[in-house]
């Protein structure tokens, strides 16, 4: 299943007036693959995401994704809808309306976007919510939610469109100690079923148990990649070693 190539960055720029941020990214992701982006806070791992879902537009580079091929400058609006149709984003923050339920919010982009009838779209999200284990709330308003139940309902809006890759930009880094691990598991479950994953995350445990593969990123630029094991227990560069000793002190490298 890992062999089939499902996107690939080729060469992406992006800069903000004078700020340079993505100097030249590349990388490919296969199939039913999980990869981890960790890198310090600035390094442009939130545009990198934004500009794969073309949220943000790329100065420069294209992208492939499944069969549709584009140019990430020159992009057409009728390529961005299938881009964004093939992709799903899990922001740091949730993002549920407010003024729906659970059930409503993780139905909406069934009805609205891919015209589903109300009546099949309601069964679909019910499963949704009950395989991230959240049954009992259907009915709930995001204020009623945990910060963590919220991620989960999130999480299970995006998995009912089915996306060919889903972006998860820091999705715990907003969540209280305790309820970190409750949506790392229901993150993990997602991954056994072979959905292909970029994460970005601080969770350096999570991201070992959970990766194929490591990106480590800063400048703008990928520093280090490879499997989880050897990028978080045998870092070769120098930055990688700084950065993962200043998040996980327990970790000891010679330096
Ligand atoms: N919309 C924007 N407008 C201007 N500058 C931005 C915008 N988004 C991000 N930046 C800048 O890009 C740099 C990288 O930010 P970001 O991609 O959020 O990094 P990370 O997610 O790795 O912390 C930062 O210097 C940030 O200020
Ligand atoms: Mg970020």
């Amino acid at each position: 299943m890992l062999d089939n190539i499902k996107l690939r960055l080729e060469d992406v720029h992006k800069s903000f007036g004078n700020n340079i941020v993505l100097r030249g990214i590349s990388m490919t992701v296969r199939e039913g693959e999980v990869l981890v982006i960790i890198g310090p806070s600035g390094s442009g791992k939130t545009t990198l995401l934004r500009c794969i879902n073309i949220l943000e537009r790329a100065d420069s580079g294209s992208l492939v994704l499944g069969e549709t091929a584009v140019n990430l400058h020159g992009i057409s609006k009728k390529q961005i809808l299938e881009i964004r149709r093939k992709t799903a984003f899990v922001f740091q923050n949730y993002n549920l309306f407010r003024h729906k339920t659970a059930l409503e919010n993780v139905m909406e982009g069934l009805v609205i976007a891919r015209k589903v009838p109300e009546k099949e779209a309601r069964k679909t999200a019910a499963a949704a919510l009950a395989r991230v284990g959240l049954e009992d709330k259907y009915d709930a308003y995001p204020l009623q939610l945990s910060g963590g139940q919220q991620q989960r309902v999130a999480i299970a809006r995006t998995m009912v469109l089915n996306p060919e890759v889903i972006l998860f930009d820091e999705p715990t880094s907003a969540l209280d100690p305790e309820l970190v691990g409750e949506t790392l598991k229901v993150i993990k479950n997602v991954a056994k079923d072979g959905v292909t994953m970029i994460i970005v995350t601080h969770e350096i445990a999570f991201a070992a148990e959970v990766a194929n593969r490591i990106i480590f990123m800063d400048g703008g630029v990928t520093i280090e990649e490879g499997p989880a094991e050897e990028i978080i227990f045998r870092p070769r560069e120098e930055r990688t070693k700084q950065f993962l000793k200043r998040i996980r002190p327990e970790l000891s490298y010679t330096i």
